[in-house]
């Protein structure tokens, strides 16, 4: 099995495709910008893979956002307000602080779904 130097503890994949934040066509903002600040800022970016995707494929539920580990993968979806980037920072930032990915902050957790049924 190939080695990566690179270990994570997880990946948050945050969709920015045909759909995701496409405010042209009336989709809520992504504030991709702003996350990568934040991810630099908060010292996530070693610990924390942050990937800014095109379309990861549930295109009616925009915005989606993708968490992988080792634990396999959570799927969110309408994830339209500023406060919802804010809060998958702030727990990606505890995530880092525990060493282990958490369980997702209550609030997200009703934009929970499973798009391979
Ligand atoms: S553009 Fe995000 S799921 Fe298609």
């Amino acid at each position: 099995m190939l080695e990566t130097k690179r270990k994570v503890i997880g990946q948050m994949i945050v969709c920015c495709g045909c759909c995701c934040g496409a405010t042209q066509k009336g989709r809520p903002e992504v504030p991709v910008e702003w996350l990568k600040d934040e991810w630099r800022k908060r010292g996530l970016l070693k610990r924390f893979q942050l990937t800014v995707s095109e379309c990861v494929g549930p295109c009616d539920i925009p915005n989606v956002v993708v968490v992988n580990s080792d634990n396999g993968s959570q799927w969110l979806g309408n994830i339209g307000a500023f406060d919802q980037y804010r809060s998958l920072v702030e727990w990606a930032v505890r995530c880092v602080e525990c060493g282990h990915l958490l369980e997702l902050p209550s609030e997200l957790q009703e934009h929970l779904t499973e798009p391979w049924r």
